[in-house]
């Protein structure tokens, strides 16, 4: 049978990425350890991945010898700043030593300044609630890049300010545990605002730098589509959580069900988008949900589900999103700052990583400006509200013995990042059962 690959342009960015407070471990001074503490997670993120212990190095060299050629991390503020009125040196210089790392080990570093995790100081000022917290995150940038950008000229100042925002304050599922739409909005406004700060200070800092944000970004379909009202609350929902970052950067007005507000310094201020890419939604009306403002979300029958059904793998998702970001954004580089599946024994994920890469691939023949792509993660860890409960890395992890052991996904992932492709041999090897699909004929 002849062989085929789906080739990528050379210098294409292959990671993994990951997030301060789910592989670093004892970050004892932000908002999400004391949420654990008082009993909202399953489990507690401990040692996570101990990366603060020095385990980022065997990490790191798991990431290198497996053929990736870049990182995506995520700095701790309340480490950088434990307290308003002080730095931290000694946790710049980790950081230093961390990203030195990568580049001793030929890898492209992205940093990630604020990826929902917040200084308790902060927090108990009232968040991204209060006034002076914009100005605040961009104090902390300032010092913060300019103590990393020897290493680093790839910056995301916010990691899913939709997710923060709306699982924070209109669901309740993140810290604080409010259920109100409009404050909920206020926080987005306020990150807005922050990322517009801090974009402005990055390039005053380092002229070449790239700065960009990760969207959490979900394609929606109405569950019946003739029905008017699934049509609408699709509408809204699609609103809701995708839009109101991106319509902020593209109009300098922020858009919500609750009415607009007009941020005109954030207008233009991304020279990325970066998309963060997991699943898609079916949305349907659903009048006892009011805290989701009556919609429900769902995925279609026999959708290819992860273990605690979390995550359906849509790869057409990825492309649908890759096309809405190339209509909306002309022209914009483009880095997948996550995708993933949580799946402890590793059925699902051979498939997901080839099928999804195979999308990234499509859009790449399109001459869409697709820079990289960042597997979600690299070792299992610390999920949020989900504890434990959900392993999403290349390498499984002991938490208690700290023991990593590689998935069948890790060589998978390996033969891609070493080909700069995906090949049909990969396919056969790794995941048959798709085999037609991604190979007709
Ligand atoms: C994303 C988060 C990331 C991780 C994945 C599974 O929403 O950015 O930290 O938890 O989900």
């Amino acid at each position: 049978m002849p062989e085929a690959t789906f080739h990528f342009p050379r210098g294409f960015l292959w990671g993994t990425a990951t997030a301060s407070h789910q592989v670093e471990g004892n970050n004892t001074n932000n908002q999400w350890w004391k949420w654990e503490q008082e009993g909202h997670t399953s489990g507690r993120s401990g040692l996570a991945c101990d990366w603060w212990g020095g385990r980022w190095r065997e990490d790191f060299d798991r990431a290198a010898e497996t053929g990736q050629n870049a990182h995506r991390l995520s700095v701790e503020w309340s480490r950088i700043q434990p307290s308003p009125d002080q730095w931290d040196e000694s946790a710049l210089e980790k950081y230093r030593a961390m990203l030195r790392g990568l580049r001793e080990r030929n890898m492209t570093a992205m940093v990630t300044l604020h990826h929902f995790t917040d200084p308790l100081w902060l927090y108990e000022r009232g968040g991204w609630e209060a006034a002076e917290t914009p100005a605040l995150f961009e104090k902390f940038v300032r010092k913060t890049v300019d103590a990393l950008k020897e290493y680093c000229s790839l910056w995301c100042t916010i990691n899913e300010p939709n997710v923060y925002a709306l699982t924070g304050y209109a669901t309740g599922d993140f810290p604080p545990g409010v259920k109100d739409i409009r404050r909920a909005v206020q926080v987005q406004a306020a990150m807005l605002r922050g990322h517009a700060a801090a974009y402005h200070a990055i390039h005053e800092l380092q002229p070449e730098a790239r700065v960009g944000y990760a969207l959490h970004y979900r394609p929606m379909t109405a569950k019946t589509s003739w029905s008017p009202l699934d049509r609408l609350v699709r509408a809204m929902r699609y609103e809701g959580i995708n839009m109101a970052f991106p319509s902020a950067i593209s109009s300098g007005v922020l858009r919500s069900p609750v009415g607009k507000v007009a941020i005109p310094e954030a207008r233009g201020k991304q020279d990325f988008v970066g998309l963060n890419y997991y699943s898609a939604d079916t949305v349907s009306f659903n009048p006892a949900n009011r805290k989701e403002l009556f919609t429900r979300a769902s995925f279609p029958k026999d959708a290819d589900l992860s273990a605690s059904g979390f995550i359906a793998s849509i790869p057409e998702g990825l492309f649908d999103s890759l096309k809405w970001i190339v209509r909306t954004y002309p022209n914009t580089p483009i880095l997948i700052t996550e995708n993933g599946i949580e799946d402890l024994d590793d059925h699902i994920r051979p498939r997901y990583l080839a099928q999804h890469i195979h999308q990234v691939w499509r859009g790449v023949n399109f001459n869409w400006p697709i820079k990289g792509y960042f597997h979600w993660s690299l070792v299992d860890n610390f999920e949020w509200e989900r504890g434990w409960t959900q392993r999403f890395g290349l390498w499984s992890l002991d938490v208690e013995t700290q023991k990593r052991i590689k998935r069948p996904s890790a060589d998978l992932y390996a033969a891609i990042c070493k080909e700069n492709g995906l090949s049909s041999a990969m396919v056969r090897k790794y995941c048959p059962e798709v085999f037609d699909k991604l190979f007709p004929g």
